[in-house]
């Protein structure tokens, strides 16, 4: 029972064949990065310019790296949202389009729904369980009930926790995206150097927020003089937009590398300490923490450190960002289901899970 997945609801154009829900045969991923990384940020009209000119090799690609034929489909899945509506709706039009010219059935899935499914279809996950995603979007907690009902229990105020990572790296000339330079650099510093705090929740305890702790990075930032190691590193980017650790190094300070981990650390720290907080209150079986920043390691390993009575799953890493695996994987027990959605099928970009 093979589904071919479809998403395209950010930057990233991928495309995927899994079989049974489970085992994945292809899973391709056009990054954008190239064209983005200039501007600091992802620009939606370059992303869904970019996902027109990919979307038929990248299909083309999944089809051919697993051997499968259109006719050897059982049903399309296509991401609906949330996400940008001009590249949301690439992927959407190609995948009705395909679906209508070979007969095959398709299903809408939520991208949220995507990543939980990165991890649940790859883990022996009991139920219920907790989810954290935690993207450049998202920073939630759902309960995971039988049937794949979800329920949410928390979400970010303002910034994602990703969000929060990016911006802290391009106010200091790390470009984009700043997650995995953090993550590299944190190691290199000391994370108690600089005191962070996070903002007392009032109302519900299990939202988090994160634009306290960006604000204060920026603070800290303004009572220094950093302008020549910042320049540098603009330079360095210039040069090479993917450089290596030692490069990165060569043009970060002491303070700054302290001021990282720091970062780093209180906020690895929210995120656990909610989703724990949350897990206890529904009584989870399991933890599932899944999105691009499940892809740091200080994260996966304070989880790994922290002592816990039901076991905490992580995808892996190329399941972690965005991909097409994780549509396909999620709309296996829709389609067990019977739920299709039909060519009035819209694309969502403020899609709700729960
Ligand atoms: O899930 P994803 O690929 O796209 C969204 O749905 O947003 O997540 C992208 C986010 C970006 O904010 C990126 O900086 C962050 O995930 N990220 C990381 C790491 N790798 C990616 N954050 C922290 N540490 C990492 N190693
Ligand atoms: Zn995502």
């Amino acid at each position: 029972m093979r589904i071919l997945g479809i998403e395209t609801s950010c930057d990233e154009t991928a495309a995927a064949v899994v079989e049974d829900g489970s085992s994945i045969l292809s899973s391709v991923v056009a990054s954008q990065f190239a064209t983005h990384a200039r501007y600091g940020g992802v620009v939606p009209e370059l992303a869904s310019r970019e996902h027109l000119r990919a979307i038929v090799p990248v299909v083309r690609l999944a089809l051919d790296e697993s051997a499968t034929r259109l006719e050897d489909l059982a049903a399309i899945a296509v991401t609906q949202g949330p996400g940008l509506v001009g590249s949301l709706l690439v992927g959407i039009t190609y995948a009705k389009a395909l679906a209508l010219v070979r007969g095959l059935p398709l299903i809408a899935v939520n991208h949220i729904e995507g990543h939980i499914h990165a991890v649940v279809s790859q883990n022996p996950v009991e139920l219920p369980a907790l989810a954290l995603v935690v993207s450049g979007g998202h920073t939630h907690l759902y309960e995971v009930c039988d049937g794949f009902v979800y329920r949410l229990l928390g979400k970010t105020r303002d910034d994602a926790a990703g969000e929060a990572f990016d911006k802290v790296a391009k106010l200091l000339g790390f470009g984009y995206p700043g997650g995995p330079v953090v993550d590299a650099l944190a190691p290199h510093g000391d994370p108690h150097a600089v005191p962070f705090t996070l903002a007392k929740m009032k109302g519900n305890t299990l939202d988090f927020s994160f634009s306290g702790i960006k604000t204060a990075v920026l603070r800290w930032t303004e009572a220094r003089d950093l302008a020549a190691e910042v320049d540098a590193r603009r330079a360095l980017l210039e040069r090479n937009p993917q450089p290596d650790v030692g490069d990165l190094l060569a043009v970060t300070s002491r303070e700054t590398l302290d001021m990282l981990a720091s970062f780093q650390h209180t906020v690895i720290r929210e995120l656990l300490r909610r989703a724990v907080k949350a897990a206890e209150e529904i009584g989870a079986r399991s933890l599932v923490i899944s999105g691009g920043v499940a892809c740091n390691t200080g994260l996966r390993r304070a989880a790994a450190a922290t002592h816990l009575p039901y076991p905490v799953f992580f995808p892996t890493l190329g399941l972690s960002t965005d991909n097409a695996a994780m549509i396909a994987a999620a709309a296996f027990p829709k389609f067990a289901r019977g739920e299709f959605a039909d060519s009035t099928l819209r694309a969502q970009a403020n899609l709700a899970l729960a």
